[in-house]
């Protein structure tokens, strides 16, 4: 894992979407996998910079996203599909034809969970996958509890996200109570996983995830196992971390290491 610190919430999510920028400029027809939430907005308004100012073609890459809350059509307000047009699909050259999102509507929920399984295999793999953290220590809808080789499925959500993600509806029993998600072993297959954290309030989670042990009861932490993770953290989100100066002393450093 590559753990970096930033000064404030741009300079984390600039460093992040350089690195999405730099797979898809490297593979064209990158297979991206994103997140909704708000911690990677900035990473997604900074690929929109990238595209309208420097040219950054999406024209042949695809997208499948990790979750979407069930009992949501794609074109209600809260729904993740319509996040992601909203956020990042109206503003780059992506063909919205190759962008995925789970469907909050399927009648046959074991089936769609095993198609979007197969059209994730049959694109060829996640080549970058862009992560948050919930704050019981979720990627995707994984709540604790859940498998560590978990494939695409319906989740039952914690009282704590529905509690955090209550602030996006009009009133809490208006969040949904099921989602469907990745799973912790899809997110894993990922070739590259960039995660992107900020604020005091994910501090703690950030310390468990990822100088904690790996367990279901933090589905984050199965990060730990991933050959290809770079974590972005800004001042506050890194407060925790017993490694703290060691991670800065590799940033500081990163430049002289061998290739
Ligand atoms: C939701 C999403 C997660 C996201 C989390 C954190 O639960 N399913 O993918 O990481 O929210 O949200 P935020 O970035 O707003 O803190």
């Amino acid at each position: 894992m590559q753990i970096s610190i930033y000064p404030g919430y741009d300079e984390l999510s600039k460093a992040a979407a350089a690195v999405v920028a730099e797979v898809v400029k490297a593979k064209p027809n990158a297979v991206i996998g994103l997140a909704t939430g708000s911690s990677p907005l900035g990473l997604y308004a900074e690929l929109a910079r990238l595209h309208k100012e420097e040219g950054l073609d999406f024209s042949k890459a695809a997208s499948f996203n990790l979750d979407e809350y069930v009992g949501l059509p794609p074109e209600h307000e809260q729904s993740y599909r319509r996040f992601m047009n909203e956020n990042l699909f109206d503003h780059i050259n992506i063909d919205k034809k190759n962008t995925h999102v789970p469907s909050g509507t399927a009648k046959d929920y074991k089936k769609h969970c095993a198609e979007y399984e197969e059209q994730i295999r049959k694109a060829g793999g996640i080549d970058v996958q862009v992560l948050g953290i919930g704050s019981d220590g979720h990627v995707g809808f994984n709540e604790p509890g859940t498998s560590l080789g978990s494939r695409t499925h319906v989740t039952t959500l914690t009282e704590q996200t529905i509690d955090d993600n209550a602030r996006f509806f009009e009133k809490k029993e208006d969040v949904p109570k099921f989602a469907c998600t990745m799973g912790v072993g899809t997110v894993l297959d990922a070739r590259k996983c960039v995660m992107v954290v900020n604020g005091k309030k994910k501090a703690k989670i950030v310390r468990e995830a990822f100088e904690g042990p790996i367990t279901c009861v933090c589905t984050a932490s199965a990060l730990q196992m991933h050959p290809d993770t770079a974590v972005f953290l800004d001042e506050e989100a890194a407060s925790g971390l017993a490694m703290l100066d060691y991670y800065r002393w590799i940033q500081q450093n990163s430049a002289n290491a061998p290739k």
